[in-house]
């Protein structure tokens, strides 16, 4: 067929643009399927306890992801002020991921540890309270929202399914873990475990 042919045929033009772009979609997509540094979690790495679960839920809910990545970049810039660049084998078990791009606040991959659990209290509470020029918003109304056991348990039998790696046991013992614990308890649970098995160094 000639060039001409197909630039002079709409039809022709449409589909042909269509098998080049598929077979470029399955060379870059396919292969990450199945290698295996892509889909294994990292040494150390484990699904969220109970209580980082239902953390990272608050998270997911209340956009947290509008304005913090979870992606430290290779760029030394990067890594020197947030530590190790981030690798597909950490995030494993995050459904959905919240690797991100969009950064009006810093990228939270290593927050874990950097700050005591007040600190991130009176931050969520009131950011300017202890970073007077902060645009974030305040979350007061997880303080008083508390967790569902409930909701915890089935979240954990849904990611069991999936084949994260739950015992029995760790679901039967959700309820307890998390039972009396505020939304804000949970989101700060989360936040102190990010980053945890990054590698070090
Ligand atoms: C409108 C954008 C915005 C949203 C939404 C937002 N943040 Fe922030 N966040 C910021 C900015 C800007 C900073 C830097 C100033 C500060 O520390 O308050 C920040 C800082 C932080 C820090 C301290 C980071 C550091 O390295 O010092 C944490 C932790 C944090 N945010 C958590 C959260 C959580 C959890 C949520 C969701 C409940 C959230 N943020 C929602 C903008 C946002």
């Amino acid at each position: 067929m000639s060039h001409e042919k197909v630039e002079t045929n709409v039809g022709w033009l449409a589909i042909l643009i269509a098998v080049v772009i598929s077979f470029g979609g399955l060379a870059e997509i396919v292969p990450l399927m199945y290698q295996a540094e892509a889909v294994k979690p990292l040494p150390g790495v484990k699904p969220y306890p109970p209580l980082e679960l239902a953390g990272r839920d608050v998270y997911v809910r209340e956009g947290c992801y509008n304005c913090h990545s979870q992606m430290v970049r290779t760029l030394r810039f990067e890594t020197e002020r947030f530590g190790h660049y981030s690798l597909a084998g950490e995030s494993v078990y995050d459904r959905p991921f919240q690797w991100g791009s969009k950064r009006t606040g810093p990228d939270l991959a290593r927050i874990g540890g950097r700050y005591s659990d007040d600190w991130h209290r009176v931050h969520l509470l009131n950011p300017r309270d202890v970073v007077p020029a902060s645009n974030m918003p305040a979350y007061p109304w997880l303080e008083k929202a508390m967790v569902d056991p409930a909701v915890v348990a089935r979240r954990m039998k849904a990611l069991q399914a999936l084949g994260d790696p739950y015992s029995d046991e760790d679901i039967e013992g959700a309820a307890a873990a998390v039972a009396g614990k505020s939304e804000m308890d949970a989101l700060i649970a989360y936040l102190q475990g990010l980053g945890r098995n990054a590698p070090k160094g």
